[in-house]
Order: structure tokens, then sequence, then C-alpha cells
């Protein structure tokens, strides 16, 4: 009898538990809201995106056939590359993800590229990238018979390889589409949104709770990884040392010459903040690659941030916040949370 009656007041009393505090400011990092709608006049047609699925997928754009936009964006590492490679001879260049890249407010890690359409079409006539000449790139898709006949029932022309405003609008439309498809890459909401919009202790374990934080406190990481995004978007140089040599004189005949930047010449240390949003999948890190895994990063950070020969010449102000190896690690635990949601599978692989 005693027995029951414990039983009785314990159970009612465990439901009413507090499931822990809520996590504390995590307003502002979490939700995650809808990226901006697209002004495409075609969007919403799901054609359009199924269109870019094809042509993101296919290895028929690259010049020796072999090479797809899947092959350097993995569908397993959130669409992010194992390595770094070159690029139009800027030097070595790390394959960012492209899972929530409808949501950046600038393209590729020089931030100097304004819609995501235009930064889908960073592959064609880059030796390094697609490989091959722009003619012969937009040949393929003008003498495949399946990809010429989708575009042109979404665009109401074919796809053409010759005449130069032809191929400026042909290059437009394969934008679009691509834009469309990765428009879809939305990841679901991470184990750290999770924890913020239940506030449930159980789901951010201890480790990842000081990590964040750390992240927002003493770190102030978010000073510049702010926001849902973990991003303000904005470039600005880290004063990382020996950042390769900046290639210029792009045939200015390029329609990607725009790719460019003037701000390169006068200051080549600047690059996009990175969004730190399944960052523990895109290894390596920084614009180059340089860092094998997310410690190599964090002790930068700890160590090295604004000490450099390079930061000092360039007057960078970035100070190093010396963390121990626990602070460490629970740091890379945090970031760990943030991994998104794994899309649906049919997303990650060709149409059909
Ligand atoms: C050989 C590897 C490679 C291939 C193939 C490739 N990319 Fe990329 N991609 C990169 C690299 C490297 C960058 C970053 C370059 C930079 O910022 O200078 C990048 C950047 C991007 C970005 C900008 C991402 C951001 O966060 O700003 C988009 C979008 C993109 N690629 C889409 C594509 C599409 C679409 C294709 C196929 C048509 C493609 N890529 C093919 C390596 C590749
Ligand atoms: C002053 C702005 C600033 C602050 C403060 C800052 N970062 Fe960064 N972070 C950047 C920039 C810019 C890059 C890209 C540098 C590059 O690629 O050369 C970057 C890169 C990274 C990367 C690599 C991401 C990738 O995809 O390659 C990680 C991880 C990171 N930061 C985590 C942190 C953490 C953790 C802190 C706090 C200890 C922090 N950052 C503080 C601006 C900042």
């Amino acid at each position: 009898m005693k027995a029951l009656v414990t039983l009785a007041l314990v159970a009612p009393l465990a439901a009413c538990t507090p499931r822990g505090p809520a996590l504390p400011n995590a307003e502002g990092f979490s939700p995650l809201p809808p990226a901006p709608a697209s002004s495409d006049s075609l969007a919403g047609n799901p054609d359009l995106a199924a269109y870019g699925q094809s042509l993101f997928f296919t290895t028929g754009l690259s010049f020796d056939q072999r090479r797809s936009c899947a092959s350097c964006h993995r569908p397993d590492r959130a669409f992010s590359g194992a390595a770094a490679i070159d690029t139009r001879g800027f030097g070595p260049r790390d394959v960012p993800p492209l899972v929530g890249v409808a949501r950046r407010t600038s393209w590729m890690w020089s931030g100097e590229v304004d819609s995501l359409e235009q930064a889908c079409l960073h592959g064609f006539g880059d030796e390094d990238v697609l490989g091959g000449s722009l003619p012969s790139t937009l040949r393929f898709v003008a003498q495949s018979a399946a990809l010429a006949e989708q575009h042109r029932s979404l665009f109401g022309n074919p796809p053409k390889a010759d005449g130069r405003d032809e191929m400026r609008r042909t290059l437009d439309e394969l934008g679009r589409a691509l834009a469309a498809y990765l428009r879809q890459l939305e990841g679901g909401p991470s184990r750290f949104d999770e924890a913020a919009a239940d506030q449930s202790r159980s789901i951010l374990a201890a480790d990842a709770r000081r990590g964040f934080e750390l992240f927002h406190g003493r770190a102030a990481c978010n000073r510049c990884h702010g926001g849902p995004n973990f991003s303000d978007g904005k470039v600005r140089d880290q004063g990382l040392p020996d950042l390769p040599e900046m290639a210029f004189g792009l045939d200015p005949d390029d329609p990607l010459a725009k790719l460019e930047a003037g701000q390169r010449e006068t200051n080549p240390g600047l690059v996009r903040t990175p969004s730190l949003r399944d960052v523990a999948r895109t290894a390596p890190y920084m614009h180059d690659g340089r860092f094998a895994d997310l410690r190599e990063v964090l002790r930068f950070y700890s160590e090295s941030v604004g000490n450099t020969v390079e930061a000092r010449a360039r007057g960078v102000t970035l100070k190093a916040v010396p963390m121990s190896e626990r602070e460490i690690a629970d740091l890379e635990a945090f970031l760990r949370s943030l991994d998104s949601a794994p899309l649906p599978g049919q997303l990650r692989r060709p149409v059909r």
C-alpha cells in the first residue's frame, strides 16, 4: 500500500518536472526562416527544378564527359567537396556546400557574385571546373535530345552553342534551371534548432551547450557568424598567412569575367564569412581548404588568428581568443549540432 501511494505521488511529479532550462540566447540563431523567394518568372514550375537537377548530375557538361556538378559538390557532404581544387588561377579553392545556398546574400568565397543563378555558372568555360570551352559545353546541351527538349518546352527556345547573344541567353537559362534545383536544397532543422524550439536538455548534450555559450559569449564568434545562417555574409580579412596569388586578366569577352574582383587587388585577404550550418560535413576548411578538420580551425582561432605577419601587415584587428582543449572540444560539439536533417533522397540523386 505504502509503495502504491509513493508511486502515485511520484508519477505526476515526474511528469511535471521541467525538462531543463531553455537554451539561453538561441533566439536570433533559430529557427531558420525560409529562404528568400525566387524572382524567376518560372519559379514554382517543378519542371524548371527538374531540368536543373538533370543538368546538375549529368557528366555531359564536362569536357571529358566524366565530371558533373555533383562530382565536386557531393550530395553525401551537404553538397561540398572532399578536397580544394584550383579555379581560374585563384589557387586552391574549397568546394562550398550547396545545402542552404539560396540563403546566402552573396556567392563564392570572394562574395563577389550577387545571384545564385550567376554562381551556378561558375564552371562553364572554366578549364579547372568543367573543362573545355563554353561553346563545347553548350553544344552538349544543344545536341542532347532530352535536355534540348526540356529546355525548349520551358523557355520557348532551343539551347544554342553559337552566336554571342544566343549563347549568353542559353547560359542565363541554364543558370535559372540549376538555381531552381539548388533552391530546393534546404536542409531540415538541426539538433541545435530542435533544442532551441523544444528547450529540452536531452536534445543537446552538455558539451554542445557549453560550446554554444562560448560561441556567443567569451569567444564572440557570433560577431561574424551571427544570425540563423551563422554568417553575416560579409567579406573580411582574417590575415590568413600565404594566400595564394590571385590571377587576373580573364578574357574580357568571357561572359563570366565578373567573377573577378577589383576588391581583391586592393586586399587579397578578403573572404566571405561562411555559414556554419552543416560545417561538420564540409571539411576541409577555409576558402583554400587549408585546415583538414574542425579542431585545426578552432586551434587557429585560439592561437594564431591576428598573430600572423600577414595580419599585422594588413592591419587585421581580429584577436586570438585563447581556449583550453576542453573549450575547443565543447565548441566542436556545438558546431556538430548544426548538421541539418537529411534532404529527401530524390533530391540527392539524378532525376528518376
Ligand atoms: C571541379 C569542381 C567543381 C565543379 C565540377 C563544380 N563546382 Fe561549384 N564550386 C566549386 C568551387 C571550388 C567553388 C568555390 C569557388 C570560389 O568561390 O572561388 C564552387 C562554388 C559554387 C557555388 C557558390 C556557392 C556559395 O556558397 O557561394 C555554386 C552555387 C556552385 N558552385 C554551383 C555549381 C554548379 C551548379 C555546378 C555544375 C554546373 C558546379 N558548381 C560545378 C567547385 C566545383
Ligand atoms: C571577424 C569575423 C570572424 C570571427 C569573430 C570568427 N570568424 Fe570564423 N570565419 C570568418 C571568415 C571570414 C572565415 C573564412 C576564412 C577563410 O576562408 O579564409 C571563417 C571561417 C570559419 C570556419 C571554417 C568554415 C568553412 O566552411 O571553411 C569555421 C569552422 C569558423 N570560422 C568558426 C568560427 C568560430 C568557432 C569562431 C569563434 C571562435 C569564429 N569562427 C570567429 C570570420 C570570423
